[in-house]
């Protein structure tokens, strides 16, 4: 049997023995199996009914032992931590078949001492936050619900929105990777398809005067809903990578590969934010892809609503726009409404 290096550390019987099935191509044997992880021949078939219903194909032949036909949709920690290239994101993965929120659970873990770069997933939330109270659509097995802690001891509380376009520019990239589609951010943080929402990002963070003590990004993507799974009232505003890619997609998306590259450019693009205390060459990719120059934006204040023209993004991540006068104001954060976006026209 060829084995994974690392294979025994933090897992359990039955990831060890996926494991196994997924480095051979061909049948492993129920009794190597059995001999090499020191349990019985029938510990080694429990755990192979478990991962059948779990969603797994694998065939088993006497004399010759399992294979593995087809791997599940699921999300599962296995396959995740096998496409990451991280050091500290995702090396903690809390993986839930349903949860209120992954963000409310974040807070909850952010109350125990935890792993910098903890991951929550969830195949199913309940009560999906979005931003400004509103409800975020999160139905079982389709989409990518995902809370990543992270405790930025050198990060001054005013500065903990730079780290949502970080998020952004890290999901934006990851998601070109995976599924080669191209995409755009609206300011802040929302990322969008043919003027339609793809993903959103929800940041909370608990801080005292001059430090933060912890940050939740919770990050929502619609991966392989259909049509039919957005409720009428978003069937205009939103969509699904799934629904991008078009009819010819007949595979759904891999979200244990999507969620892996995330972390990937998450912490790709935190390292160049971190060590340099700037959003430079975020921004870079950041600029190249948000929807803001020349646009008609409807900009959302506690005093009322006001049209302005985009101009674009500041060193520091802000909106900067042009009142119809000429005058050039700057927003740190907030609502804004872009023409041509989520059925504004
Ligand atoms: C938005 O309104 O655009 C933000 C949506 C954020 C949704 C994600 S899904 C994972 C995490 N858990 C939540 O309850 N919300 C965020």
């Amino acid at each position: 049997i060829r084995w994974k290096t690392g294979w025994k550390e933090g897992f359990n019987m039955e990831e060890i023995i996926l494991n196994a099935l997924k480095e051979n191509a061909g049948y492993v044997s129920g009794e190597e199996l059995s001999e090499q992880l020191g349990v019985s021949r029938t510990a080694v078939w429990k755990h192979i009914q478990e991962l059948r219903k779990k969603g797994y194909v694998i065939e088993s032949r006497s004399k010759r032992g399992y294979r593995l036909l087809k791997s599940t949709d699921r999300l599962d920690g296995s396959e995740i931590s096998r496409h990451l290239k991280t050091v500290e994101l995702g090396r903690v993965l809390r993986l839930f078949d349903t949860l209120d929120s992954t963000n409310a659970e974040g807070k909850r873990v952010s109350a125990t001492r935890f792993e910098n770069g903890t991951v929550i997933l969830s195949e199913e939330q309940t009560l999906g936050k979005g931003r400004l109270g509103r409800v975020w659509v999160s139905p079982a097995g389709k989409g990518l619900w995902m809370s990543v802690l992270m405790r930025p001891t050198d990060l001054e509380p005013k500065d903990g929105s730079k780290l949502t376009i970080v998020a952004a520019a890290a999901v934006a990239s990851a998601v070109e990777k995976v599924t080669k589609l191209q995409v755009g951010i609206k300011w802040p943080n929302d990322i969008v398809r043919n003027g339609k929402k793809v993903c959103g990002i929800l940041t909370e963070m608990g801080a005292e005067m001059d430090a933060i003590s912890w940050l939740i990004l919770g990050i929502g993507i619609n991966v392989n809903l259909e049509k039919e799974d957005f409720p009428e009232e978003l069937k205009n505003t939103g969509t699904s990578l799934r629904i991008e890619l078009g009819e010819e997609q007949a595979e759904s998306i891999d979200r244990n590969l999507l969620c892996a590259e995330i972390l990937n450019e998450l912490e790709r693009f935190g390292r160049l934010f971190f060590e340099t205390g700037r959003l430079t060459e975020v921004l870079d990719y950041y600029r190249e892809r948000v929807l803001v120059k020349d646009r008609e934006l409807l900009v959302h204040t506690r005093g009322g609503s006001f049209h302005r023209i985009g101009v674009g993004i500041s060193e520091e991540g802000h909106l900067l726009v042009r009142t119809e006068d000429g005058k050039t104001e700057e927003y740190m954060s907030g609502e804004v409404s872009v023409r041509g976006l989520y059925g504004y026209v």
